[in-house]
């Protein structure tokens, strides 16, 4: 019989009739996250209502994830870019359709998800303090507030208020520049000097714009400390209060002044000390910025002393593909732990292999017109590998994470195994762009 935290079970007694099954309300399916949840949601055996807007839905979501929607439950169209008015109408249809449980696989939603749980009295994160976990901005307040270890951040709506904050923090260069409430890595640049500081500046205000519900997004732009160090991620899994943090994986970013994720390796190359640190870190951020149920995504920095830096944390599932590696590398499903929290169920969360997996993912040298990849090989390590662009399409040069081309998913026993075939896939490919 699933448990559940808040003392109800899912198994009806004679009086009470036939089972019904639970179901789940879930924000925003667009996006890899979207399919994984729907797939664990219909393995639970819970039925989906997935919210979204008509636009979205005919621009954005591809056939295979409609026919995902149509055999695991329906569709429910709600304009989600005025937040109040999503929340009276969320609330009114999750109580029409009786739901059990609500989820965010988008995360400019995670602040209304929390509100809508709040709201309808079901699991969730704390709805005050939601918002700390989307704006970089109130984040780093709430960080320092609570004493976790991270980047002194400064927020600005003009570069000459820039220029006055990093003069009197006394802020040396290189800084991070990037917009308060993005992600993708859209509008972030690392700068060396005044000059750099006002293109970096621009950059982030042009993308002060949120795709494609078109939600207000907070207009300062943060300019942050340079932190070195090497970077990770991790994921937290938070159920009634409880905190549980799953391995750390590797996280692979571009150098130079545009940061892009090109890679990740679950689980990260790293000593039993080390894992530790970033577990006790990655727990004591999410505690702090309010999760008490749900999975709190975090990519921090471990310094050469031993110290570590949060970067950000998101109160959400892994993008990139992570749910599939962490179940290939190690047997648990965060898709899964996420449906089962928010229907107030013990997730599952015993690994059940001891592997590896990896992404890479496939960037053009330049802009321009795709016309071929080739390259990738046959090494047995490779798992499988998808173009994200035909040839004939149009790439964007590298810069951010909308650059890519396609992936390859690798999988192997150890991590270090991952990372040598990854590095070999990396040099043989050939991307040619016209
Ligand atoms: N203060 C910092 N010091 C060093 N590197 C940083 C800092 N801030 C950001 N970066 C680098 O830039 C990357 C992107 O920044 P950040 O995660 O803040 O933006 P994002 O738009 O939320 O990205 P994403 O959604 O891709 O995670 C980070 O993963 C990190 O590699
Ligand atoms: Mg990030």
């Amino acid at each position: 019989m699933p448990r559940r935290h808040n003392g109800a079970t899912s198994t009806p007694t004679a009086e009470e009739g036939p089972t019904t099954m639970p179901k789940l309300l879930l924000l925003e399916a667009m996006g890899n996250t979207g399919e994984y949840v729907i797939d664990a949601a219909r393995d639970l055996d819970v039925e989906v209502v997935v919210v979204t807007h008509p636009d979205v839905y005919e621009e954005w979501y591809s056939p295979t994830l409609k026919h995902k929607i149509e055999e695991a439950g329906k569709l429910a169209f709600v304009d989600l870019s005025d937040s109040e008015g999503a929340l009276r109408r969320l609330t009114g249809l999750a109580r029409a359709e009786d739901v059990n449980g609500v989820v965010a696989c988008w995360e400019f939603l995670t602040p209304l998800v929390a509100q809508l749980a709040a709201a309808l009295g079901l699991p969730g994160n704390d709805p005050t303090r939601a918002l700390s976990c989307r704006n970089k901005r109130i984040m780093a307040r709430a960080f320092t507030e609570q004493g976790i270890p991270a980047p002194l951040t400064l927020a600005a709506r003009t570069l000459e208020e820039a220029y006055q904050l990093v003069d009197t923090a006394g802020l040396a260069y290189p800084v991070v520049v990037k917009p308060s409430e993005q992600s993708g890595s859209w509008g972030v640049s690392v700068v060396g000097s005044d000059e750099e500081l006002a293109t970096a500046f621009a950059t982030a205000r042009s993308h002060l714009f949120q795709m494609p519900h078109g939600i207000p997004l907070d207009a300062h732009v943060i300019v942050q400390e340079y932190v070195g160090g090497t970077e990770f991620s991790i994921e937290t899994v938070v159920a009634g209060g409880v905190a549980t943090p799953l391995p750390p994986y590797d996280k692979f970013t571009t150098e130079g002044a545009a940061r892009a994720e090109f890679g990740h390796t679950v689980p990260a190359e790293l000593d039993e000390a080390s894992v530790r640190t970033l577990q006790q870190a990655a727990v004591a951020a999410a505690h702090a910025l309010g999760i008490t149920n749900g999975i709190a995504h975090t990519e921090l920095k471990l310094l050469p002393d031993g110290t570590t830096r949060i970067i950000e944390l998101g109160a959400r599932l892994p993008g990139d593909h992570i749910v599939a590696l962490m179940r290939q590398a190690r047997g648990i499903d965060e898709a899964r732990i996420y449906v089962q929290i928010a229907l107030g169920e013990e997730p599952s969360l015993a690994p059940t292999a001891d592997t590896a997996a990896g992404i890479r993912f496939l960037t053009p040298p330049r802009g321009g017109v795709l016309r071929s990849v080739s390259g990738i090989g046959d090494s047995d390590a490779v798992a499988r590998s998808r173009l994200t662009v035909q040839p004939g399409g149009h790439v964007r040069a590298p810069g951010d994470n909308d650059s890519r081309v396609g992936y390859v998913i690798l999988h192997a026993g150890t991590a270090a195994e991952v990372n040598t075939a990854a590095a070999q896939v990396l040099a043989d490919v050939r991307i040619e762009v016209a």
